[in-house]
């Protein structure tokens, strides 16, 4: 009896099945009515009283261990079988929405591309400034109206103002204090004016701005690099013209109009039925800006220009009101999900 028991323990501890009928199977051979087990306890009732002790404990153990070996057996063939049922190769995969670039991304990162491919590097600089690198350092004389309160968001208003910058001129001059020369930055980044939110207006916007300083940089090639600009971003055909205009911080300075890209000049509702579209100002640096940041204006010249990114947006999409792009609308955003 000894040897059988041991027998049929090494034959559990091989044993291996492969399906719910092998394993039944084997249940039923060793613990079934007339399996070899329940056999052995019926010779149990045979084997003499000062065995019964030793007898009765292996054969306990026999029984667990069949026991616990056909459990384990079970459910390893139920887990693969299950997962196999759930578990379709053949099934196209979930599609999940991958959600959308905003489109002030989009047209950002477009104009960046644009300028970079001219070898334009990226600037960036703080959204909290003072009021050297916002107004002082780009000429505007004390009394200039941008100063006032109504357009810039003052934080502290000490002697060395703290404001909200209302413009990314003036990450230009930190590039301008810091960088060596020549200088060929494009500074993209969000900008603060006190202003009524309307369709046509918002007290935050963005910005690119563009700085090229070098020796005999001109009004020419600032021409050439914008009307090179308007191509890409709005088609090859496209023309532009200047029209003169002020800014403190620039020399001559002017507005750039591109031709309308809806009509192509004949006059639309888009263009207001000029067949122009105004999209940036621009000039030659004024001398005064180059001397604040320490540059020798004897020496070196250069060209400046900026451009709203929600303006640029409107335009390739004809969206009407502004304020959609501030009040992350998903029937809006939704829009430009095509554009990744
Ligand atoms: N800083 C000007 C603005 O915010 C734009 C500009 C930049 C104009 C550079 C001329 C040259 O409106």
């Amino acid at each position: 009896m000894k040897e059988k028991i041991e027998s049929l323990l090494a034959e559990i501890e091989s044993l291996v099945c492969k399906t719910e009928n092998e394993i039944e199977e084997a249940r039923v051979r060793l613990l079934g009515k007339k399996g070899e087990i329940t056999r052995l306890f019926e010779e149990f009732r045979t084997v003499p009283s000062e065995q019964k002790r030793e007898f009765g404990q292996k054969l306990n153990q026999l029984k667990t261990a069949a026991a616990s070996k056909i459990e384990a057996m079970r459910s390893a063939v139920q887990e693969t079988g299950s997962s196999k049922a759930s578990f379709d190769l053949t099934k196209p995969g979930d599609a999940y929405p991958l959600g959308s670039r905003h489109p002030v991304s989009i047209v950002r990162e477009e104009i960046v591309e644009i300028f970079r491919k001219f070898g334009y590097d990226v600037a960036e600089g703080p959204e909290i400034e003072d009021d050297w690198h916002v107004f002082e350092a780009l000429n505007f004389p004390p009394e200039h109206p941008a100063r006032d309160m109504q357009d810039t968001f003052f934080i502290s208003s000490s002697a060395n103002s703290i404001l909200l910058r209302t413009h990314t001129s003036s990450v230009q001059v930190r590039a301008m204090e810091k960088l060596p020369l020549p200088i060929r930055i494009v500074c993209p980044g969000r900008v603060f004016r006190n202003e009524a939110i309307s369709a046509r207006a918002h007290c935050i916007f963005h910005q690119v701005e563009g700085l090229y300083i070098d020796e005999n940089v001109t009004f020419a090639d600032m021409k050439q690099a914008i009307l090179l600009f308007a191509r890409e971003m709005f088609g090859a055909g496209s023309q532009i013209r200047m029209r003169p205009s002020y800014f403190p911080f620039t020399e001559p300075s002017a507005e750039v109009d591109v031709s309308c890209n809806i009509c192509h000049g004949k006059g639309c509702n888009i263009c207001k039925g000029t067949g122009w579209l105004e999209i940036m100002g621009c000039g030659m640096v004024d001398p005064n800006v180059l001397e604040a940041s320490g540059i020798d204006s004897r020496k070196y010249s250069g060209f400046a220009f900026g451009m709203g990114i929600e303006r640029i947006a409107m335009l390739k999409w004809q969206v009407r009101d502004l304020r959609n792009y501030f009040e992350n609308d998903l029937r809006f955003l939704r829009e430009f999900e095509t554009s990744l």
